[in-house]
């Protein structure tokens, strides 16, 4: 599994320069590796290595690198180490074609193969370096360069998007499954994995669909299909407000964006009230309701699940992506999905996505990025309007998509929820819980040598157990588990002693008094208690007070309190909260 940013430019001003900017802003979707490869007076010249791209850079001055026509690349690896031969751009054998790519080809082994025995050297261990030969052979043989590029692309099997930079200056790009949009300035064209890369300079976006090419040569731009069809795609204005990505004041986005939460709970959804009304028509008359996604969105699932039983008295089930997409081929012809993304890229999600389509189903989608793939594929798309998400952690969005969500089936049921007249005092209450920095950061210094940190909560509590643990565990690398508390004696009590620490969401409802008696039940085995609720207890050894909110919208509340004990956690850790290891902000590959 990889997710990577490629970024090519071709233009008046120098290439390198304007790269290593268009990298740095797309460095949360990978950064374990970074390269540029450009183009001057016929020569390819690259540059890569290992880090941060900002660090490269002070080492390598990729920035110095020659020419108005280039491409980059920042890499998350699995599929070869972190090294900088396996770093991009890959290079054919002749050095004359320097090719960075995004996603993974699956039958990359079998062409490898083939191309060794044509007499193609390697000198990576990545599935990328095929296409680089695969260029090769084909322009060698043929002279024709777009034909090369086609021929190229058909042969590979998987989701991927590249782009590649002949020592004539063309630059080529070609996408199946994964996003490449091109962007157009006054002084040239960029071609991106993420429109974010090259919002600094333009906000004029051409999204590219499933099997299109892009070659920019000369100073034209052709675009056509895997077959050489022509293809004409419209140009799209981008919201420049993803451009202006700045941690401001703030130590790292990741707290930044927790402090947002103040406004966008208050945010979310206004501007979107008739897609909301309509979504809420669709999931009364749905025959079933899905509810999926991935990760913290996922979570979100569980929590829409409860609340549309709990309040709009309709069936429905939340699935992860990466399991429903092999169930999803057998669901009831006219049930409608409502897929939630961040990002609105993640492979999961459209896998699921794209097979449920053809079995009749209606795709609603939440998503923070209403030109992603997955809001293009969706009957109705709800923005989420929460700003960029930068830190690889969801934060905001989790708040964000789940106010959403509220306000869809407060609408279905008729104002039971009563969001609307909430908001402010969520507001409020989400401050007040982000002022209590030093309770938890009391709580992080009890915890901070804990080898295993166990989350309990019950019914609509149990997801966001396990949405804090996750951000436990993915910004602190300690290990954390969200349990449901009723589920503690059938087994996980095993696990506790004196070294665990138990974080409790022990709200005041319906489930106040069986978490309570957990509680009691570990306090027994000598573990460190935190309670998070209304009512503090003897029974915790730590308690965060979550201020008094409608019963029914505690969900919101009780996760600001993880974020912000997985940020600390991190620091305390010497780890950065942006960017988790081995973790990429959109993972737009299975
Ligand atoms: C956790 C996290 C991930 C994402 C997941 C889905 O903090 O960020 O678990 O929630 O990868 O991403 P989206 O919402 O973009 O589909």
């Amino acid at each position: 599994m990889r997710v990577c940013s490629i970024i090519g430019y071709k233009g008046e001003s120098l290439a390198a320069p304007l790269l290593v900017t268009c990298l740095q802003k797309m460095e949360y979707r990978g950064y374990d590796s970074v390269g540029i490869g450009t183009i001057n007076d016929g020569k390819v010249s690259v540059k890569k290595g290992v880090g941060r791209v900002e660090d490269v850079d002070s080492n390598l001055l990729l920035r110095v690198l020659p020419g108005r026509i280039g491409i980059g690349h920042t890499r998350w690896a699995t599929h070869g180490e972190v090294t900088e031969k396996n770093a991009h751009p890959h290079t054919s054998c002749n050095g004359e074609i320097a090719v960075v790519h995004n996603g993974i080809i699956q039958n990359y082994s079998e062409l490898k193969s083939k191309l060794i025995r044509k007499g193609h050297i390697f000198k990576s261990e990545t599935d990328s370096e095929v296409i680089a030969h695969l260029l090769e052979e084909d322009y060698v043989q043929s002279g024709n360069l777009r034909g090369a590029v086609q021929n190229t692309a058909k042969k590979l099997a998987g989701a991927f998007s590249f782009i590649a930079a002949f020592s004539d200056g063309t630059i080529a790009g070609a996408r199946f499954d994964e996003p490449l949009i091109v962007g157009i300035s006054n002084d040239g064209y960029y071609i991106s994995s993420d429109v974010v890369g090259f919002l600094k300079y333009t906000d004029r976006a051409i999204f590219l669909d499933n099997r299109d090419i892009v070659i920019l040569n000369g100073s034209e731009m052709e675009m056509i299909s895997f077959d050489g069809a022509p293809v004409v795609r419209p140009i799209t204005q981008v919201a420049w407000e993803f451009g202006g990505i700045d941690k401001g004041t703030y130590a790292h986005f990741t707290i930044k964006e927790i402090n947002e939460q103040v406004d966008t709970i208050v945010k979310s959804g206004k501007d979107q009230e008739n897609k909301i009304e309509q979504v809420s028509e669709l999931l009364k008359s749905a025959p079933f309701v899905y509810f999926t996604g991935s990760g913290t969105s996922y979570h979100c699932a569980l929590v829409a699940k409860a609340l549309l039983s709990k309040y709009g008295r309709r069936k429905s089930d939340a699935i992860m992506s990466s399991e429903f997409q092999y169930l999803v081929n057998d669901i009831e012809p006219d049930s409608v999905i409502v897929a939630i993304s961040q990002s609105g890229e993640t492979a999961d999600v459209l896998e699921v996505v794209k097979k449920a389509k053809p079995v009749g189903s209606k795709i609603i989608s939440i998503v923070n990025v209403p030109t992603s793939s997955l809001a293009r594929l969706s009957d109705i798309s709800v923005h989420m309007n929460c700003g960029p998400e930068i830190g690889v952690a969801a934060t905001k969005s989790f708040t964000s998509q789940l106010t959403i969500l509220y306000a869809i089936i407060d609408e279905l049921s008729g104002g039971v929820i009563g969001l609307e007249d909430q908001r402010y005092r969520l507001r409020n209450a989400v401050k007040e819980l982000i002022e209590r920095q030093s309770v938890i950061e009391q709580i992080t210094d009890e915890i901070k040598d804990v080898k295993d940190i166990y989350v309990l909560g019950r019914s609509i509590h149990y997801p966001i157990a396990l949405e804090g643990a996750l951000k436990i565990k993915e910004l602190s690398y300690v290990h954390a588990e969200g349990i449901p508390a009723g589920e503690l004696k059938h087994g996980p009590l095993a696990l506790i002693d004196k070294n665990s620490c138990i974080l409790v969401l022990n709200p005041n409802d319906s489930t106040f008094d069986d978490v309570k008696a957990n509680a009691h039940e570990i306090k027994a085995r000598g573990a460190v208690l935190i309670g998070i609720g209304s009512s503090p207890s003897d029974v915790y050894d730590l308690f965060i007070a979550i201020p008094e909110v409608d019963e029914v919208l505690y969900p919101l509340l009780e996760v600001i309190p993880f974020q912000m004990i997985a940020y600390y956690l991190a620091l305390e850790k010497n780890a950065n909260p942006d960017y988790p290891r081995n973790l990429a902000k959109s993972v737009t590959v299975k």
